[in-house]
């Protein structure tokens, strides 16, 4: 399992666990956080699933494609850390990532 954090602004972090080789957007949904909607169940044709990743994880987390770098247009106040989380695959490296749930969705 790998553990993610998810932080909400003004409020308590969350953290998780996923299986490895899922998604962040899945272990969101398995622990029922609200803010991912994601609506497209995962297929990159949505940005409901729209975090920011911490600026120590991004590196570890690596670069976005360039199919998500478009729909990442769509989302509200997008950023240089923003990511969709469907696309960010867990693995042992990333094992404690922080990912900010952007204000828009809290
Ligand atoms: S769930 Fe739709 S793009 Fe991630």
């Amino acid at each position: 399992m790998v553990k993610v954090v998810f932080k909400y602004d003004g409020k308590d972090d969350r953290i998780v666990e996923g299986d490895e080789g899922s998604s962040v957007m899945e272990a969101a949904l398995a622990n029922d956080i609200g803010e991912i909607l994601a609506d497209c169940g995962g297929s990159l044709s949505c940005a409901t699933c729209h975090v920011f990743v911490s600026e120590n994880w991004r590196e570890r987390v690596g670069e976005r494609s360039a199919e998500e770098e478009a729909m990442i247009e769509m989302a509200v106040d997008p950023d240089g850390r923003s990511r969709l989380s469907c696309q960010i695959k867990l693995w042992p490296g990333i094992d404690g990532v922080e990912i900010i749930l952007p204000a828009s969705q809290l």
